[in-house]
C-alpha cells in the first residue's frame, strides 16, 4: 500500500492542485511525534490568497481520515498520522503474504537493460578494482531484474589488443610452461612484466610484438592458437571466483568478439565526414565537446579499446534493443566513455543518450601487509581465503559448537567484503580494514548477517515452546492482534520495512545500489532497537506474541531479501 500516494490523492480532492505536485510537495516530518506524512500549504497561499495555517486549518476540517489516526496542522503544514494498528497489519501481511517477491515490481517490463560489469583483462591478475565493479554490476543486475526489467549481464573481456602480441612474443621466449599449469595468471604476468623490463633495453621487441598482433589479427593458426591458450587459462581463474561470488553473465561478449564488426564501424564514421587523419593516425576531432580526439586507429593501423567500444555498443543496440547501455567501469575511464558516447551521437545515433557509465572509486588498504605478496597489487583470492578464515576465527571464539562453520564463514566473510563495497556512494574511495568491515556490530555485513541470524533464533524458540500441546493449542487458535504492536520500536521498524520498495527506486534512479545497503542496515538497526527492548518468548499475551512473531517473520523476510540484491547471502545462525 502506497501511504504517500493515499495522502496525496485526499489532498488532490480539496485542492486545486495535480496529484504529482501534491506528492513531490508532501515531505517526512523531521521527528516521529509529528507524524508520517506532512503537506506544506505555502503554495496554496498564492492561488487561494489566504495564509497558509488557514489552509492547513480549513483543509483539516474537511479532509477524510478514515485509516488515520489523526490528522493535524502544525501551523502551515497539515501532518497526517498514519492507524497504527492497521498501518502495522497491512504492511506485516503483506511481506508475508508475497515472501522472496516482496519489494518487486513491474515498472521495468518490457524494457531491455544492458548491464556490463566485471571484464577484466585476460593474463593479468584480477584485482580489488574489478572486484568492485564485480559486485556493484550484480547488484545493479538483480536489482533491475526485481524490478521488472529484462537485463542482459555482459562481461566486456580485456581479451584483444596489442598486448597479446608483447604476451606471445614473451610466451615464445620465456615461459616456464609448469608454472603456467601451476599458476597461469601469475605466470603470465611474470612474463608481461618481464618483456616491459626488456623493450625497455631493447625497443625492437615492440616492433616484433607488433608484428605478432598483427598475424593475430589477421588470423595466424599458431597464434590464435596461443591467444585461446592464454583466454582459456585466464577465464577459468575468472570463473573460479565467480563461483566462490555467486555472480553470473549472460555474455562473454569481449573486446575479440567485435574484431570483425570494426571494419564497418569505421567504413560509417568515414562515410559520416568524421574520420580524420592526425599524423598518420584515424581520429574523430571532438575540439567542440572540449575533449580530446576519438582515436580510432593508429598509425600502425592497428585497432584500439576505443574503436571495440564503438562496434560494441552498435552491436548492442542491434542485438538488444536497449533501453540503457550501462557500462559499470571505475571513475579513470570517464574521458574514454564520454570520447566513446560522443562519437556515437556524432554518428547520428540518438541511442547514444542511452549508454550511462556507472562509474566507481577506488580502493586501497589500511593494513598494508595485504597488498605486498607482488608489487602493489592485490591477489583477491588472497584477500576472499583471508576474508574467511578471520570470520572463521570469530566464530570459533562466539560460537564453537556451531554446525556448518565453514559455510557460514564463507558466507559471512565475502558478504562482508562486498558489503564493503555496496556500503557508501560508489564513486567515494575505499579503505579496507579488517577489523572494521568483519566487526559484528558497526555498519558492516556481518551485523546485518547477525541480526538475521537472531531473529531466526527467536523464530526457533517459539516454534519449540509452540511444539508443547498446551501451549500448541491456544497458538494455533489465536489470531495476531496488530494494535498490540503499540511501541515506538515497534512502528519505527515496521515503518522501515514498509519502506523496502522505495529505498530500491531509490538505488534504480541513482544506479546507486548502496541505497539498499543503508536500508538494510537501518532495518538492523530498527530490529535490534526492538530485540533489546522486547522479549517475545515469555509473553502470556497470545495475540501481541502472535503479531509480534509476525514482525520478526517479516523482519527476517525483508533482510534476506534486500542482502540477496546486493549479493548476499543469508545464514539461519552464526
Ligand atoms: N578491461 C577493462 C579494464 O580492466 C575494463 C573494460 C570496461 N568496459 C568497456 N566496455 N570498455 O580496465
Amino acid at each position: 500500500m502506497d501511504y504517500k500516494k493515499i495522502v496525496a490523492e485526499r489532498i488532490k480532492q480539496l485542492v486545486d492542485l495535480d496529484i504529482e505536485t501534491i506528492e513531490n510537495l508532501i515531505e517526512i516530518p523531521p521527528r516521529p511525534e509529528m507524524g508520517e506524512f506532512a503537506f506544506p500549504c505555502f503554495q496554496l497561499a498564492k492561488t487561494m490568497k489566504k495564509a497558509p495555517n488557514m489552509i492547513a486549518n480549513d483543509l483539516k476540517g474537511k479532509i477524510e481520515n478514515e485509516g488515520f489516526e489523526k490528522i493535524e496542522c502544525f501551523g502551515p503544514y497539515l501532518n497526517f498520522f498514519l492507524d497504527k494498528g492497521v498501518f502495522i497489519k497491512n504492511t506485516v501481511e503483506k511481506i508475508l503474504e508475497e515472501g522472496e517477491s516482496y519489494g518487486s515490481s513491474k515498472i521495468g517490463e518490457g524494457k531491455n537493460m544492458i548491464v556490463e560489469y566485471s571484464s577484466p583483462n585476460i593474463a593479468k591478475p584480477f584485482h580489488v578494482g574489478h572486484l568492485f565493479t564485480t559486485v556493484i554490476g550484480n547488484s545493479l543486475y538483480k536489482i533491475l531484474s526485481f524490478e521488472g526489467y529484462n537485463c542482459t549481464g555482459i562481461n566486456h573481456l580485456g581479451d584483444w589488443g596489442t598486448q597479446f602480441g608483447k604476451l606471445i612474443y614473451a610466451y615464445k621466449n620465456w615461459v616456464d610452461e609448469d608454472a603456467l599449469e601451476k599458476e597461469p595468471i601469475n605466470e603470465l604476468l611474470r612474463i608481461y612484466v618481464k618483456f616491459h623490463e626488456e623493450a625497455d633495453l631493447d625497443p625492437t621487441l615492440n616492433d616484433e610484438a607488433k608484428m605478432y598482433f598483427r598475424k593475430l589479427e589477421d588470423g595466424c593458426v599458431d597464434e590464435v592458437k596461443l591467444w585461446t591458450k592464454f583466454r582459456d587459462l585466464s577465464l577459468v581463474e575468472f570463473k573460479k571466483l565467480y563461483k566462490t561470488l555467486n555472480v553470473e553473465f549472460d555474455s562473454y561478449a569481449g573486446e575479440s568478439f567485435y574484431c570483425d564488426k570494426m571494419d564497418d564501424i569505421i567504413k560509417d564514421i568515414d562515410s559520416k565526414g568524421l574520420l580524420v587523419d592526425s599524423n598518420g593516425a584515424k581520429v574523430v576531432m571532438l575540439d567542440e565537446y572540449n575533449i580530446p580526439p576519438c582515436i580510432i586507429k593508429k598509425s600502425d593501423g592497428a585497432t584500439i579499446y576505443a574503436t571495440r567500444d564503438l562496434a560494441a555498443a552498435t552491436y548492442r543496440k542491434k542485438t538488444y534493443d536497449f533501453h540503457k547501455n550501462i557500462y559499470v567501469v571505475g571513475k579513470d575511464q570517464a574521458l574514454h566513455f564520454k570520447q566513446v558516447f560522443t562519437t556515437l551521437k556524432l554518428m547520428g545515433n540518438e541511442w547514444a543518450d542511452d549508454c550511462v557509465h556507472v562509474p566507481f572509486g577506488t580502493v586501497r588498504f589500511a593494513d598494508k601487509k595485504l597488498s605486498t605478496r607482488k608489487g602493489d597489487v592485490i591477489f583477491l583470492d588472497e584477500l576472499l581465503d583471508q576474508a574467511v578464515a578471520k570470520t572463521l576465527e570469530v566464530i570459533n571464539e562466539k560460537n564453537p559448537e556451531l554446525e556448518n562453520k565453514e559455510d557460514v564463514a564463507k558466507k559471512v566473510g565475502i558478504g562482508a567484503i562486498v558489503f564493503t563495497y555496496l556500503k557508501n556512494h560508489r564513486e567515494r574511495d575505499i579503505v579496507f580494514n579488517w577489523e572494521e568491515m568483519l566487526s559484528f556490530d558497526g555498519e558492516t555485513g556481518p551485523y546485518v548477517q547477525y541480526t538475521y541470524a537472531r531473529a531466526k533464533s527467536i523464530l526457533r524458540k517459539v516454534g519449540e515452546n509452540s511444539n508443547k500441546p498446551e501451549t500448541n493449542e491456544i497458538r494455533t487458535n489465536v489470531e495476531p492482534d496488530y494494535n498490540k504492536l503499540n511501541s515506538k520500536e515497534e512502528f519505527e521498524l515496521v515503518k522501515q520495512l514498509e519502506g523496502f520498495q522505495s529505498a530500491i527506486m531509490a538505488a534504480i534512479d541513482k544506479l546507486e545500489p548502496s541505497m539498499v545497503t543503508r536500508y538494510v542496515i537501518e532495518v538492523a538497526k530498527a530490529f535490534n532497537k526492538f530485540y533489546n527492548q522486547h522479549n517475545i518468548s515469555n509473553l502470556e499475551d497470545e495475540s501481541n506474541k502472535k503479531a509480534k512473531i509476525k514482525m520478526v517473520e517479516s523482519t527476517c523476510q525483508v533482510i534476506k531479501n534486500a542482502l540477496n540484491l546486493i549479493g548476499i547471502e543469508v545464514v539461519d545462525r552464526m
